[in-house]
């Protein structure tokens, strides 16, 4: 075993979406099972207060996203899966690091930016709206990160410059008080597939354009036939690469099958029986999951069990770190 430490969360607003699965949660439980790396994973459920003040919706979704990872195999023995607010330590560290984060280097956020930009084009207060959640929110990523000395942390492009302000956090803590941090990294794949949604934008549930991942069958089934595609007739032929039905094929097909459809759309495949194919690929890959989604999702305490041991194994690291950290800067027992 090295001393490589993979660790990712996940926000709990919203049902995971097959561009989760493939983006993010099918490489994340690959990684686990390659045995070259600890693994940490958790609900980043305190990230979703930012965006969400609806309570059913968080804790739901926590659930949901919960009874995902489970239902995908992810081995918790050799994994740990945790709720970050299960994690007291976390929090408390959060503090520690705020008071050594920069005001300018949250300001950049883009995030924040982003926020504040929508503000100014709507002629309003350049603060407007804007928490203290959303503007700190890099410091608990950090906190996130740094609380597990995670070496490697994979995320989509968007969260390159989180992870790149916990790496900045960190050094200052180290050359300021002690070296306990290692300076993550980010991870972004480039093999692994950003999915297009219904529309052909990325699958984002901000732009409503996703397929759930545990659709039941006949559900699943609209949704793939809901996908935008162009007017060509069957028998012409149609470009693969310009298709979002080829581009969500080729996520879930051995190269084998993506290159058969290939031909098949040379071929003039009707866009019909190319959904009825990618239907019944994707549903073969997730229905036995489904099924033990759907049963987890009935035993609501299993989830909870499972989460609880989690958090237990989470914290036999984060509370002897911690306590260096309050030796480090000064706070607590004498
Ligand atoms: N901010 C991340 C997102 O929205 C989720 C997240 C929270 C995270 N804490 C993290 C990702 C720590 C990696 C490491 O996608």
């Amino acid at each position: 075993m090295t001393n490589k430490r993979i660790l990712t969360g996940i926000t709990t607003t919203g049902t995971p979406h097959l561009g989760n699965y493939v983006g993010a949660i099918r490489p994340a439980i690959e990684a686990s099972r390659k045995g070259d790396a600890e693994t940490f994973f958790f609900l980043a459920d305190m990230h979703a207060l930012i965006k969400c003040q609806e309570p059913e919706k968080v804790r739901q979704s926590s659930k949901e996203i919960a009874a995902t990872w489970l239902a995908l195999g992810l081995d918790t023995n050799t994994s740990t899966f945790y709720r970050q607010s299960d994690v007291p330590e976390i929090t408390e560290l959060c503090w520690v690091l705020n008071c050594m984060a920069a005001k300018g280097l949250m300001n950049r956020a883009h995030a924040y930016k982003a926020a504040v930009a929508q503000n100014l084009e709507n002629g309003e207060d350049p603060d407007f709206a804007v928490t203290m959640g959303l503007y700190s929110y890099p410091v608990l990523m950090a906190a996130d990160i740094l609380m597990f000395n995670a070496s490697h942390v994979p995320v989509g492009k968007d969260q390159i410059q989180h992870v790149e302000m916990a790496r900045d956090i960190a050094g200052r803590f180290n050359h300021h008080f002690d070296s306990l941090f290692t300076l993550p990294e980010a991870v972004v794949e480039d093999s692994v597939a950003v999915l297009q949604g219904l529309d052909g934008r990325k699958m984002s549930k901000s732009y409503n354009n996703t397929i759930p991942l545990f659709l039941p069958e006949k559900q699943l089934k609209k949704h793939i036939n809901k996908i935008k595609t162009n007017l060509l007739e069957p028998g012409e032929p149609k470009d693969p690469d310009d298709s979002t039905v080829f581009q969500i094929w080729k996520a879930f097909a051995t190269p084998e099958q993506t290159e058969d459809m290939r031909k098949e759309f040379e071929n003039g495949i009707a866009w019909g029986e190319a959904k009825k194919q990618l239907f019944e690929l994707v549903n073969g890959e997730v229905s036995e999951a489904r099924e033990r989604y759907n049963a987890l999702l009935e035993d609501v305490p299993a989830i909870e069990k499972v989460m609880k041991l989690g958090a237990e194994k989470a914290r036999d690291y984060s509370a002897p770190l911690l306590a260096k950290v309050r030796k480090a800067v000064g706070i607590g027992g004498f």
